[in-house]
Formats: C-alpha cells, structure tokens, sequence
C-alpha cells in the first residue's frame, strides 16, 4: 500500500512537470526521434502510435509499476481463470469464452461456459445454415431476405457496428439485416413500410428479455406481421421469430420454440455480448465464416493481453495511458476519431463499452473513489468532425484526449479506374488523419516558421492523442480492435478499484419512467403517482400535466 501511494505521487509530480512542458517541446527536442520509435506499439496487423502523448518513457515506466501494484496482471489472470470478478452481482466475467476457439482445450474453472458457447455457436451455424438455404422459411412459405434485428445497448450496439462495418468493408451480404432500437418505433415504422413481411424475420435480442424498449418494438413488429399475413401473433412467434437471451425460461413464455432460441450464460454483459448468439444477425447477413473470423481476432488479441509482457501489451498501453490522461493530467473527455466511414458504429459502441463500464464512483467494495474514473467518450467519422467540432478542439477552452483510428490499406471489388479513385481517397483520408494527430499536439507550432501564433487565431495545441493503424479493415482485425477495447476498459478498472461488469446506475430511470407511463396510458392517476412513487417537484408535476 505504501509503495502504490509513492507510486501516485510520483506520478502527480510527474504530471505537474509536463503540464508545465508543451508536446512540441516534447516532440522536437533533441531526443525526438528515440522517443518517437520507443513510443510505437505493435500487434499483429495492429500498430499502435502512442508518442503523441504527453508523457515521457520515465511516466510510462511509472504507469506500469502502478499498473503492476494495481493487480493488473493478476486480476487478469483472474479475469480469464473464471473468478467472480462481478462482485455486486457475485459472477464471473466470461465474455471470452464466446470467442475460444472450437476445440481448444480450457481451463477447468471456465470449462463448462467454453462449452456451453460452443454449443451455441453450432447451433446458431445450424440455423443459419437453415434460413440461408430456405430450410426455414417463413410462416407462408417463403424464403427469408430480411432480418429485423430487435435490441438495445448492448443487444444491438455491437452487431450494428460489425455488421455496418463488414458489409461496407466488402463481405457478401447473404441476407439483408435492419436494425431497430429506439423504443419510439421510429425506426420500425419505414421497414414496415417497405419489407415484406412473408420474407422478413424478427430476431429478438435481449439478455434479460425483459427491456421495455424491446418488447414494446417486438410487440409493434408482430403486429404488422399478423395483420399483413392474417396469421396469428402466437402463430407468428413460432414461425418467424429468433429469441437470443440468458433467459430461456422467458423465451418460452413468449412462446419461441426452443428450436428457435438461442442461449447465451449470466456471465457476459450485455456491453461484452457480440461474441455470443447477440451476433446471430451479423452472421445472418455476413455468413458464419465471417462471424467466426471475428471471434478469432478477438480470442487473438486475448492471447495477447494474457501473455506479452506489460511494457509491450497493447491493452495494458491503451488502459494506463487513458488513465494518465483522465487522473493525472486531468482531462475530462476523450475522442475516439476513426477515419474511415465504415466505423461509423464505433464512437456509440465505444461510449456504452467504456461508460457503462467505468462511468462509477463507487469502488468495488462500497468506498467512494477517491480520484475521477472514465472519462467522457465522444466522437465521430474524423473526416465529418473535422467539419464540425474540430473548431472547439482546435481554438475553444477545452482540453481533450484522442484516439485516432486509422485504416493502411483499402482492398474493393470495383472496377480498375472507380478503385484507382478510391485507392486516392484512402491515401486523402491517412494524409487528413495523420495532419490531425499532428495538430492536435503541437497546435501552431505544427507549421515551420511559426507563423499563425503571431495573429489572434492561435491553435491550442497539446491535446495528447494515440494513433491506431490497422493495416486493413476485415473481420479479424475488427474482433482483435473491440477486444482491445474491452481489456482497455478492464485495465482502467483496476487502476481504479471499481466494478466494470455491473451497470446499477441505469436501474432508477426505468423504475420512475415505468410509473409515469401508467399515468400517461391512464392506468393511474399522476396524484397517485406523485404521492407513492416519484416526489412531487413542481417541473416533473407541469411536465407531465
Ligand atoms: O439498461 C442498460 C442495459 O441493461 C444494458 O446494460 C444492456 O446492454 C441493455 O440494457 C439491454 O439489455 P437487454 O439485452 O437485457 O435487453
């Protein structure tokens, strides 16, 4: 304990050191080049550029002797050994297991849950398999063409973002998916304008299977399909629904045959659950193979994370300088800028991911933190930001942290002269990238001679960034990507002591809105409302009258 508290001062006095020093005093010192080249990671195919941070090899140094007195590497290995690290809800954290590969050999203690995965995951390839050779056809009949994929957070965030960015990245589609989450119907009302409803099936995606959000969606979907189709809902749920949950129990109430249903365990979160049958309409749209692709640039970068050491270990990288920036050098939001219009998806992803994880105060243990925890995720295609808030970036008040995302190489199926055009955009968007990063750190300076400081315009600069580059974008590097950025979110908890793998925080906003929306269907009155379950503040009673 005495040495972990010598440790953190250090660091602040470290960090009070470099405040004082700007990243263009860092970056075009004497010793610029060696540091450059001491402050480059690898793995793999993955590239990760972290010597635009304002931090010298001695903070680094520091970082991971308190990463080391944090537990990282042994709660790491009490992350993949099966301990119940989700101690609030007294279960492991067994995301990973979704992704072992089938037939390795595992440790006895998550051996059951590796199993159970597998098990699924056949099943889900058998089902697949099924709707992509019209075995299962819908309930007149005909062949699938269309999926609907209905979830929330977790259940729809992350088969989004993979199959958003492979379908763009060049994968066959086999089967065109749709996906529906706002509990408006917003984005249900112009699918059941255009689809089909004899070709269309709904895969129901929720751990709990109980998320209002899902099943008010659920409910309107079948509607339209029974009044489309003269078909009953209870007849419809048999036929042309998919269930994929923790709860089988629920699913069968519902009324999805067990045939239809596919199982994921208690122990992967919602936030970590794209490996398991949650992925089911990635590999409806993009094949199986492409699914299981994913699963091993994930399991890849697990491997990693277990076994290179500390000083090389991208993970450990990512989590102890996010920390450095949030803790010690106080900035309060982080980028994530990927320049490529395929990761789209990723800056949503990234904000449930990191704070749903981290975004707590409360250490495991019931203790107040006594330092701030995640810090604020935002962003955007880095292209359209750059026509957007870089302005504030750039010349505003606010200090940030970023990462860029960057992608080498760029493989398409068009034809030599549309690919010769798109082969120039890939290099205009690495050029814009990698200005950016520059600008970022070094503001005015970035330009010989100085020029722009002298006039009022002055670009801050000293907004440290990491610049990730993946050589191409494919199924494999996209799994290893969102892999690194959950053991990034596991690393930081350490750092901080708190619980990554719960989400209390979310629990209240359903209570409160599930008793305003029994006065708004007119099932109570809002005085009995206001006097039992929600204080009667003059703003909420206006509001809702
Ligand atoms: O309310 C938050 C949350 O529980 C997330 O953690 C989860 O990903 C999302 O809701 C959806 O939950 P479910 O998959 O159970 O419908």
């Amino acid at each position: 304990m005495h040495k972990l508290y010598a440790t953190n001062r250090q660091l602040e006095l470290q960090a009070q050191n470099l405040r004082r020093q700007t990243l263009s005093e860092l970056l075009c010192g004497a010793d610029k080049s060696v540091r450059a080249e001491r402050l480059q990671f690898y793995f793999d195919s993955i590239h990760l550029d972290a010597s635009k941070q304002r931090l010298t090899e001695e903070t680094l140094e520091l970082l991971l002797e308190w990463a080391l007195q944090c537990g990282v590497e042994k709660q790491r290995d009490d992350l993949f050994g099966g301990k119940a690290l989700n101690t609030s809800e007294n279960r492991a954290a067994l995301h990973f297991s979704a992704r072992w590969p089938i037939n390795a050999s595992a440790p006895q203690s998550i051996f059951g849950t590796v199993k159970f995965c597998a098990e699924q995951r056949q099943k889900m390839a058998h089902l697949v398999q099924q709707i992509h050779s019209g075995k299962w056809r819908g309930v007149t009949g005909e062949p699938i063409t269309d999926i609907v994929h209905i979830g929330v957070g977790g259940s729809d965030l992350g088969p989004k973002l993979v199959s958003e960015t492979l379908g763009d990245a060049g994968e066959r589609r086999i089967t065109s998916a749709h996906y529906v989450s706002t509990m408006d119907g917003s984005q249900l009302l112009p699918l059941m304008q255009t689809l089909n409803p004899a070709t269309t099936l709904l895969v129901l995606a929720s751990k709990s299977f109980s998320t209002v959000d899902t099943q008010f969606n659920v409910r309107t979907a079948l509607a339209w399909l029974s009044e489309q189709l003269s078909i009953s809902t209870e007849e419809l749920r048999k036929h042309q629904v998919l269930g994929v949950s923790a709860r089988p129990e629920r699913m069968d109430a519902f009324g999805i045959p067990e045939s239809h249903q596919l199982q994921f365990p208690e122990t992967i979160g919602g936030r970590f659950s794209v490996w398991s049958a949650i992925g089911v309409s990635v590999a409806l749209e993009l094949g199986m193979e492409t699914f299981e692709t994913l699963l091993s640039g994930a399991h890849a970068m697990d491997q990693h994370f277990q076994k290179a050491p500390s000083a090389q270990n991208l993970p450990i990288l990512l989590g102890i300088i996010g920390a450095w920036n949030t803790q010690f050098l106080k900035i309060p939001t982080h980028l994530v800028l990927p320049y490529d219009g395929r990761l789209n998806k990723l800056p949503p992803y990234l904000q449930q991911l990191e704070m749903e994880s981290n975004g707590k105060t409360v250490r495991a243990g019931s203790s107040q933190a006594s330092q701030v925890t995640c810090p604020i995720i935002w962003g955007d295609i880095g292209p359209n930001a750059q026509h957007a808030f870089y302005q504030l970036v750039h010349q505003g008040s606010h200090e940030v942290s970023a990462d860029f995302i960057a992608v080498a190489k760029r493989t398409t199926n068009a034809s030599c002269s549309v690919s010769e055009h798109l082969v120039a955009q890939t290099k205009l968007t690495l050029a814009n990238c990698i200005a950016q990063s520059q600008l970022f750190a070094l503001g005015d300076d970035a330009i010989t001679g100085n020029l722009a400081a002298t006039t009022d315009k002055g670009y801050r600069g000293n907004q440290p960034n990491t610049v990730i580059i993946l050589e191409t974008l494919d199924a494999w590097s996209l799994g290893a990507l969102l892999a690194l950025y959950e053991h990034k979110v596991f690393v930081q908890s350490i750092l901080w002591g708190i619980n990554p793998f719960d989400q209390p925080g979310v629990e209240l906003g359903k209570k409160l809105s599930t008793s305003l929306y029994q006065v708004f269907s007119g099932n109570r009155t809002a005085s009995e409302v206001f006097s039992g379950d929600l204080v009667d503040d003059s703003s909420t009673r206006l509001l809702v009258e």
